[in-house]
């Protein structure tokens, strides 16, 4: 349980927010590289931490996020023309380049001269990587380095990368990721029993036999290491252990050898996110049969309305739930596993961004309450002046989240230590 000050401390990402200035230290995924496919191609609207941004590639490939409004009369640079260099206002042509300088007033005499004095009101520098367009959106001069995960340096081939649009807080989805003690139910057969669907082989059976994970807990440089463990059979300590990386970004526990799996949550608004997902091999590209079961099966990604990040399984339709379903087959009747999530989470507490006064947290939660306490100390210490050591972990964070078997009175720490670093099988 949060207090309401806690709460809207945690969950409010606007500018001039403690939250807000902790993901401006951070680079922040938001766009799909083939969202921006070349230079000078069409901008592209982009909103996160409440700011209201266009993203453009420019003659040169370089990419830059301005402020949408024109410095001059505030009209949508989203109109502009994308040409030579820079970004037109189609509202009198005045032009800025990524960096949000002004290169051209052409409807006043004192153009030559004054444009000099505008600049856009906020200008932020992108990359592209992982398939992925970043933004940092921070004092320039404590830019980081990209975050040093691994699939951030593979080939294209090796990777499925996937955006969803979202009507909830980040933390809704984020706290998701690190509640282990859902899967067993939200995502199991009507008997609560294991493998609803096929690709059910991704989740761990012991997770629908043992439903009460116990934890440990590890802090990292970067954020936490959140080891759920089940009783195995034999005797075995049945382990699953996700790795946070602050701010907002999940490994999901794989197998050794099953491709690993990130969850990045970026807020849109306080109201709204981006759900991205990759999904990754360390040393072979992605087979046709994965590539399937990834993207098209519409079982472990949904299928989406068509030229939107929309799922077709939502809100509206009531996620396309079927009682008949339900009865019969799957714990929800939701014949997705991410729509199973998008319905609880999107409608957690009423509404799109919950009131975390009003739970009744229990030893399950245990990984949830400790990444909120990481979360808020930082904040609350960057106001007081102390910048955060993350953005530094998270670029050197080569590693991965695993689900793995130990022994009985195995430190998890000891024996899944090797396949918490991104390395071979
Ligand atoms: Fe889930």
């Amino acid at each position: 349980m949060l207090t309401v000050e806690e709460n809207d401390l945690i969950t409010k990402t606007g500018p001039e927010t403690p939250m807000g200035g902790l993901f401006r230290r951070f680079w922040l995924p938001v766009l799909l590289a083939d969202e921006l496919p070349g230079p000078d191609s069409p901008p592209v609207r982009v909103e996160v931490l409440g700011e209201r941004l266009v993203a453009f590639k420019d003659t040169e490939g370089r990419i830059g996020f301005l402020d949408r409004r024109c410095p001059h009369r505030q009209v949508d640079l989203f109109w502009g023309r994308n040409e030579e260099g820079g970004l037109r206002c189609v509202y009198h042509g005045w032009k800025f380049d990524v960096d949000g300088s002004c290169l051209d007033i052409p409807n006043a005499l004192e153009g030559e001269t004054f444009r000099d004095k505008i600049k856009t009101f906020a200008a932020y520098p992108g990359l592209e990587a992982g398939g992925l367009v970043w933004v940092y959106m921070g004092p320039k001069a404590l830019k980081p380095e990209l975050p040093g995960m691994e699939w951030l340096r593979l080939p294209p081939s090796h990777r499925y990368v996937s955006k969803i649009m979202l009507r909830a807080n980040y933390l809704q989805l984020m706290e998701g990721d690190m509640d282990s003690s859902h899967v067993g139910f939200l995502h199991s057969k009507a008997d609560g029993g294991y493998g609803a669907t096929e690709l059910q082989s991704r989740l761990q059976q012991q997770m629908f036999v043992d439903k009460m994970p116990r934890w440990e807990l590890k802090p990292t440089d970067y954020g936490i290491m959140l080891g759920a463990r089940r009783e195995g059979d034999n005797g075995e300590a049945s382990w699953r252990v996700n790795q946070w990386l602050m701010p907002s970004f999940t490994m999901i526990a794989a197998k050794p050898g099953a491709p690993p799996l990130i969850q990045l949550r970026i807020p849109v608004d306080d109201e709204n996110s981006m759900f991205i997902r990759v999904v990754w091999h360390p040393t072979r590209p992605l087979s046709d049969k994965e590539m399937y079961q990834y993207r098209d099966a519409g079982i472990f990604f949904p299928e989406l309305i068509p030229g939107t990040f929309t799922p077709k399984e939502n809100m509206d339709n009531d996620y396309l739930m079927d009682r008949a379903m339900q009865r019969s087959y799957s714990f929800t009747g939701i014949k997705s596993i991410p729509a199973q999530d998008f319905a609880v989470q999107e409608n957690q507490g009423g509404g799109p961004l919950m009131d975390r006064s009003n739970e009744h947290l229990v030893s399950s939660d245990t990984a949830i309450i400790n990444v909120r306490r990481r979360l808020i100390q930082t904040a609350i210490n960057l106001q007081e002046g102390q910048e955060p050591l993350e953005p530094v972990g998270v670029a050197a964070a080569n590693v991965r989240a695993v689900d793995i078997a130990l022994g009985s009175d195995e430190v998890v720490w000891d024996g899944a230590r090797e396949y918490l670093e991104a390395r071979s099988w």
